[in-house]
């Protein structure tokens, strides 16, 4: 009953270089569907017009990390009403008030890092502009230095 061992030993073989060409041929495969994504991207005129736009969304890899990071706050917190590009534009802009500022005059990028600062803390309730007491001293920083981005 026991010592049918020998004649699994043949199978094995085979199998294994079964399973080694099918990892090859799907390293193959991927290589090659990658390689027409890609292709494909590049080509496509119509969708280098999204691209430009998603592209001002993007985090660029060449900032600064605490400008990276303003930006990150001003995307998740200051878009809604001040839009994407700092012109007051954001969606929630209509319901205002007020028109959200425009962070690109030079109104506000004259103004001292202090007192933008102060301003992004106290905010301007009355006007619809929420204060920002919450963020610690590192988050208003970096928020201020990526505002003095958007000229
Ligand atoms: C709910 C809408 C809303 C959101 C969200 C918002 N703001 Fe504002 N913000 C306003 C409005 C409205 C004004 C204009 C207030 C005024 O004129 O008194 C304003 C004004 C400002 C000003 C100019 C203040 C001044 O006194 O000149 C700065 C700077 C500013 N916002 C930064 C930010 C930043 C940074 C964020 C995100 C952390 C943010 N805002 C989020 C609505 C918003």
């Amino acid at each position: 009953m026991h010592g049918t061992g020998p004649g699994g030993e043949d199978k094995r073989n085979p199998l294994k270089i079964l399973v080694f060409i099918a990892v090859i041929v799907l390293l193959i495969l991927y290589i090659l569907v990658f390689g027409g994504c890609s292709d494909g991207q590049s080509s496509g005129d119509a969708g280098s017009v999204n691209n430009t736009k998603s592209a001002e969304l993007a985090l660029n890899p060449n900032m600064d990390p605490g400008v990276k990071n303003g930006q990150k706050i001003f995307q998740t917190n200051c878009v809604a009403c001040h839009g994407v590009r700092g012109k007051g534009d954001g969606g929630a802009a209509k319901a205002l008030p007020k028109k959200p500022q425009d962070l690109t005059l030079s109104e506000i990028q004259n103004l001292p890092n202090s007192v933008l600062s102060q301003k992004i803390r106290n905010g301007a309730p009355s006007n619809g502009m929420p204060p920002w007491k919450h963020f610690n001293d590192k988050e208003i920083s970096d928020l201020v230095a990526y505002i003095k981005t958007l000229k």
